[in-house]
């Protein structure tokens, strides 16, 4: 299959890279991480959670960052709703787009939400008719798509089965998460072929954390399947809280320079992402963890020792 000449890229660095931070972090700081990556060209920035405070105190300076970033026309800026409280919350800020959570694992889904998936899915859905009603778009998650942190490896089917009722209740967008970076081209690959039994291709997003350093294979396969839409996380940040050994997601400028020498077009300017990478590690006083980051700096130095 020929591959998508454009890709849209969601950075998911200030929700789901920060709200694995062992410290909290500014308020401030989000505020201009979100701006920096708007700056740099991504149209998609996930910019917080509508979660209990109690279980993810990261994010509980949602409502604030919502009213202090400085909206740009173009931009979208979802946020996860676990439940109406965190709908409601989200609406109040401002919030035009939010997402919903759900699991292909049972487990993984009570340690992350506290409810079954069945469950889960009933608390689902009076958030898409709020937000229907609102005119809030509603874009879906599910985790584990190919292996959970406490039942190994999740069956393709059930991937399936849970998107597709995501997308029955109204979710434009299903995001495929490879929540424990277990998954590789084979059964990332097997995962989509179930799942686009049930789903146009076109309304599946690769959420792809790169703990074993498969994201961006994960992305090339997909990308072969035909998916356009890609969640990455600026520096690589990030991680669940409630999947223990999760790290970061593919890391933006990782992807950005895989599809750039595949000529696909994201409309994301590299250079300004590597910087935005190099000031946000720097904020969380560390070295960014991406291999392009590393690589684009070490370049940068060199041609600064020749001139
Ligand atoms: P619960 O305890 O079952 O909820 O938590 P509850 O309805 O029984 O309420 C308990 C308390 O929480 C009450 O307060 C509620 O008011 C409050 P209390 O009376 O004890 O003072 N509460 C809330 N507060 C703020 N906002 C809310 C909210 N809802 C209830 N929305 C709940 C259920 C879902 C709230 C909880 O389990 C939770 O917040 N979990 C956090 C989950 C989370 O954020 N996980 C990380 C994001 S998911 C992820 O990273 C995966 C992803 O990236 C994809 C991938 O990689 O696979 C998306
Ligand atoms: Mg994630």
């Amino acid at each position: 299959m020929q591959l998508p000449q454009s890709v849209r890229i969601v950075d998911v660095g200030p929700r789901d890279g920060l709200q694995n931070e062992k410290q909290v972090v500014p308020t401030d700081t989000k505020v201009e991480l979100i701006a920096r990556l708007a700056d740099a060209g991504v149209t998609t920035i996930e910019a917080t959670s509508f979660v209990s405070p109690k279980w993810v105190p990261q994010m509980g300076d949602n409502a604030e960052v919502m009213a202090r970033i400085v909206r740009r026309p173009g931009v979208a800026y979802p946020v996860l709703t676990p439940n109406l409280k965190g709908f409601e919350a989200a609406l109040a800020a401002g919030a035009q787009e939010v997402a919903v959570f759900g699991a292909a694992s049972e487990s993984f889904s009570q340690k992350n939400i506290n409810c079954s998936i069945a469950e889960s899915l009933e608390r689902f859905r009076p958030v898409t008719e709020a937000a229907q009603a609102a005119g809030v778009k509603v874009r879906g998650y599910v985790s584990c798509v190919a292996g959970c942190p406490y039942e190994g490896p999740i069956a393709p089917e059930k991937v399936a089965e849970v998107a597709e009722t995501l997308i029955s209740m109204g979710c434009y967008e299903i995001s495929l998460g490879d929540t424990i970076g277990s998954g590789n081209p084979a059964n990332i690959t097997r995962m989509l072929e179930a799942v686009m039994k049930r789903v146009p291709v076109e309304r599946l997003a690769g959420h792809y954390h790169d703990t074993y350093g498969m994201a961006a294979a994960n992305i090339y396969a997909s990308l072969q399947l035909g998916v356009a839409v890609f969640d990455a996380s600026v520096g690589g940040l990030g991680g669940c809280p409630y999947a223990a050994g999760a790290s970061g997601n593919a890391a933006t400028e990782d992807v950005v320079w895989l599809l750039n020498g595949l000529g696909i077009e994201t409309g994301i300017d590299l250079d300004r992402l590597v910087d935005t990478a190099v000031w946000i590690s720097a904020a969380l006083g560390r070295e960014p963890a991406s291999r392009v980051a590393r690589a684009v700096l070490a370049k940068r130095a060199k041609a600064g020792c020749a001139s």
